[in-house]
């Protein structure tokens, strides 16, 4: 649904995105991630139209979107919902008023305000809260609603800008699975910028790295979580201490194998002992994704690479 090639963007003499291709499919949870001032959210807006950019195309449902006129670009944005990281809620008006507010600009009538508004105050469990004030909410709720301002135009795209960044860990859990939610039962493309990881591995089933306008990674988070390249690495800080002595051999568990006792069965198979160096299981996406580093002798690297290579599993020597 959404497909970009090659897009540059410049802020006068600064290039900010750097010949960015990827495409987004309908119903996908895709974050764009990185540090600040990636480009993440330049990239944001330049999905939505709120930022040209100066070359390469950008597709949303096959309309290059540089190519629309004012008009076209208003229903366009129609489309595409967005929230941000403090809410942008209008702080005299009550959380009715707030949600109504795109469809008072867009001229709906009072009864079919009146459904909708409610309708998505249920959705967001705030059915309650209609009268109050955003002062009167605490930092999820204030999401919630702004959640439900987004989805009163019943947007096909959701964007995300660092929306959870502003709240604790659980209630960036409630957010992300009422995200979760909204994307299964209606349908709606999510594209989530942040700079957590966290975020990514419990929503993501894609993620695009930028790193100074450049893609650095872009694939499937389990993927990218299971077997991440040095730039991967890097951005996790993960930094690899090993033993110098013997050899040192990464596993990588996809996910139907990290529960199983490989590493047991192998010892016991071969009659061999190693060590453990570290090892590490990951949630990602509902999956539990893993790796492990063992260190053996160095005559003993032959067997061990034997059983490894025909049990299927992902390795490397560092
Ligand atoms: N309106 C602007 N004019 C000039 N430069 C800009 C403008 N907006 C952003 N930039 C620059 O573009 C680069 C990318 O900014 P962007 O806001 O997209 O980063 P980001 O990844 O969203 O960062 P953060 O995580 O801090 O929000 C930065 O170097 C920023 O200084
Ligand atoms: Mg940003």
């Amino acid at each position: 649904m959404i497909s970009i090639k090659n897009l540059n963007k410049y802020y006068g003499d600064v290039k900010v995105l750097n010949d960015i291709s990827i495409s987004i499919k309908a119903g996908e949870i895709f974050a764009i991630v990185g540090h600040s001032g990636a480009g993440k959210s330049t990239l944001l807006r330049c999905i939505n139209g709120l930022e040209d950019y100066s070359t390469g195309s950008l597709l949303v449902d096959n309309k290059e979107i540089k190519d629309l006129n004012k008009e076209q670009l208003r229903s366009f944005r129609k489309k595409i919902g967005m929230i941000f990281q403090h809410f942008s809620l209008v702080q005299r008006k009550t959380v009715y008023e707030n949600v109504a507010l795109p469809m008072q600009l867009w001229g709906y009538t009072k009864e079919n305000i009146d459904k909708k508004v409610i309708e998505l105050l249920t959705l967001v469990g705030l059915e309650n809260k209609a009268d109050s004030y955003p002062s009167q909410l605490s930092g999820g709720q204030k999401q919630r609603v702004a959640i439900a301002r987004a989805l009163t135009l019943e947007p096909e795209v959701l964007l995300s800008d660092e929306a959870t960044s502003a709240l604790d860990p659980n209630t960036t859990t409630s957010i992300l699975n009422l995200l979760k939610e909204i994307n299964e039962k209606l349908n709606i493309t999510i594209i989530l910028v942040t700079h957590e990881m966290e975020v990514v591995k419990q929503i993501a089933q894609k993620a695009l790295l930028l790193e100074h306008g450049n893609i650095i990674g872009f694939d499937d988070t389990e993927e990218l979580f299971l077997k991440p390249d040095e730039k991967m690495k890097e951005f996790l800080g993960e930094v690899e201490v090993v033993p110098n002595d013997g050899v040192n051999i990464k596993l990588y568990f996809p996910k139907d194998n990290a529960y199983q006792s490989f590493i047991t069965t192998m010892a016991r198979k071969l009659d061999m002992d190693f060590n453990i160096v570290w090892g590490k299981l990951e949630e990602v996406n509902t999956h539990i994704v893993g790796n492990m580093v063992i260190n053996i002798k160095d005559d003993e690297k032959h067997r061990v690479l034997e059983y490894i290579k025909q049990h299927d599993i992902v390795w490397e020597i560092l």
